[in-house]
């Protein structure tokens, strides 16, 4: 991570060399930035320390264990089981990993004949340039919670028995899907949400390596939206570069619309619209004119769980609201009609904070009554 941050170039001196050809440099040109920036050694991967560390002890010669990596995504599992590989084989870590993804078939027949024939090769224990290595394969299941409970089974038996050649790297965001047999035989690592510092300094570097004109509070925004996902993060700014042209400013609007934000205006009007006692016509004026800028609802409603946080109302009527917010996410998900969610929430939260609670208990009972009565008729 230090020497990433010193040069500014990711990994080996390998990459580096290769990257003063100009056939090199034209690739790089085309190469996204996620993958031109994707760390090359394990030293490169930012925040995960606890599975850098058992990686570093491995590459000087400790025992590599079957690997299970979980947590969100753009935090660094794939990238981090790469750079090891990389390390630990050198220039024919392709020939040592099979990496297999959901997209590949991967029921029990799949872990039966490929993954088996696969372990079951034997390879040396010196890497191209002489180096020792270990005499290992590795096999990458990315995806591993899609896979079936009955392949996952079948994985079991075929880690244990090709123990001595091949080690298992899984790879997946809920580990709660993985079977515990599997989660047994694999040394765990969460992959936490990448810290907002960590995310701002890996964009600046590539803004100055990339030209990219940037004022640092947009940078903020643009870290702060991404949510601690560093592929989000990259893949935005350089939409937004692309967006913006070489030698022009990335502006707060070009990060809201590469990342569907809704610029907080809107948000917050809303917000004031449904505090204060506003006429019914109003709301949905504003409602029809929020629905012409095609935001998505999940977002609208996401971000006023933001607010929410924030608003200068007692506690009991938060969470009042909150819990409210939370079934209008849930319903507007399950359908399209964004305008008839929003207009129910905030007609509900007028109602949440002008009307005092035991008003509202007593008509939801005779509600609840009411419709009681008219099923039983
Ligand atoms: N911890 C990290 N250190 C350095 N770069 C990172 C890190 N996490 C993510 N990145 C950047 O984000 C890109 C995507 O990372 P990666 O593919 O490793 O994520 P992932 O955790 O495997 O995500 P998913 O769960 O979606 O598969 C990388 O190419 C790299 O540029
Ligand atoms: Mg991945």
């Amino acid at each position: 991570m230090d020497s990433f941050l010193k040069s500014g170039k990711l990994g080996d001196t390998a990459s580096s060399k290769s990257s003063t050809s100009g056939i090199s440099k034209k690739k790089d040109k085309k190469l996204q930035w996620v993958e031109k920036y994707r760390p090359r050694t394990v030293e490169d991967v930012v925040e995960q320390k606890e599975v850098v560390a058992l990686l570093q002890e491995c590459i000087l010669g400790a025992d590599l264990p079957n690997l299970l990596f979980y947590g969100p995504p753009g935090t660094g599992k794939t990238s981090t089981i790469l750079a090891a590989a990389r390390q630990l084989f050198g220039d024919i870590y392709k020939d040592r990993i099979l990496e297999l993804n959901a997209s590949d078939d991967r029921g029990i027949q799949v872990i039966r004949e490929k993954i088996k024939t696969y372990a079951q090769l034997s390879v040396a224990s010196s890497r191209a340039d002489g180096k020792a290595c270990p005499a290992l394969k590795i096999v990458i299941l990315d995806e591993a919670d899609a896979m079936t409970d009955a392949a996952q089974t079948a994985l079991r038996r075929t880690m244990e028995k090709e123990a001595k050649t091949t080690r298992f790297c899984l790879l997946c965001n809920y580990v709660s899907r993985i079977i515990e047999p599997l989660t047994s035989r694999c040394t765990k690592f969460r992959f936490k949400p990448l810290n907002q510092s960590f995310v701002l300094e890996r964009l600046q570097l590539i803004c100055t390596k990339e030209d990219v004109l940037v004022d640092d509070d947009v940078l903020n925004i643009l870290v702060k939206e991404s949510g601690g996902d560093l592929r989000r993060a990259i893949t935005a700014l350089q939409s937004c570069a692309h967006l913006k042209g070489k030698g022009n400013k990335i502006a707060l609007e070009n990060v809201y619309d590469v990342l569907t934000v809704v610029p907080s205006d809107w948000i917050t009007n809303f917000f004031n619209l449904c505090k204060n006692e506003s006429d019914i016509n109003e709301i949905i004026r504003f409602i029809n004119d929020l629905e012409q800028q095609a935001y998505p609802c999940h977002k609208i409603f996401e971000q006023l769980n933001d607010l929410l946080i924030e608003a200068e109302i007692s506690e009991p009527l938060k969470a009042e609201i909150g819990e409210y917010l939370a079934e209008s996410s849930f319903r507007s998900s399950c359908s399209r009609s964004d305008f008839t969610h929003l207009l129910d929430f905030a007609v509900h939260v007028q109602e949440i904070l002008t009307v005092p609670v035991e008003h509202r208990k007593a008509k939801a009972e005779k509600i609840a009554r009411s419709t009681m009565i008219n099923g039983i008729a």
